[in-house]
């Protein structure tokens, strides 16, 4: 009787460890529905960290680093559309075509534009002007 008992009783430690690990997800992926988000991002960081970094991340011929806002303000108005567009294009003579990442896909570099401009959202909300 009792080992009834104690089954029932792993059973409900059970579902409430789960449910507390459902409560915790929030917590572990910084917010609703971001675990999506984080996915994207990774993908953008490691596009970003291979192919973009080394003309970004230091500002190299006029690239405006990652991060820097007062390289990034005129830009931002161009909306995103218009970024990747010059990603995918390049801007000649100094940004290459696609990043000089041939084997990326839109969406690859789509998702590096967003980790650039998350970069710089964070620097804006860093320095309270957002
Ligand atoms: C060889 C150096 C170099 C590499 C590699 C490079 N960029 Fe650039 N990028 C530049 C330069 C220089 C500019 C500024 C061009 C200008 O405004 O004339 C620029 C501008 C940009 C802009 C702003 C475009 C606009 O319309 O204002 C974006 C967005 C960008 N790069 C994204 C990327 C991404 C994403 C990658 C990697 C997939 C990448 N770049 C790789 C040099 C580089």
């Amino acid at each position: 009787m009792s080992g009834v008992f104690h089954r029932a009783g792993y059973g409900l430690t059970r579902v409430e460890f789960v449910r507390r690990a459902y409560l915790l997800m929030p917590l572990l992926f910084g917010g609703c529905g971001e675990s999506i988000e984080q996915a994207e991002t990774d993908v953008g960081e490691e596009t970003y960290l291979r192919y973009c970094f080394s003309c970004h991340q230091g500002g190299v011929a006029g690239a405006p680093s990652l991060g820097d806002l007062q390289a990034w303000a005129p830009r931002l108005d161009k909306g995103r559309e218009a970024l990747l567009q010059s990603v995918i294009d390049g801007i000649p003579p100094a940004m290459p075509i696609r990043g000089l990442c041939n084997s990326c896909s839109d969406e690859e570099l789509a998702a590096s534009v967003d980790y650039m401009l998350n970069a710089v959202r964070d620097q804006a909300r860093e320095a309270g002007t957002l």
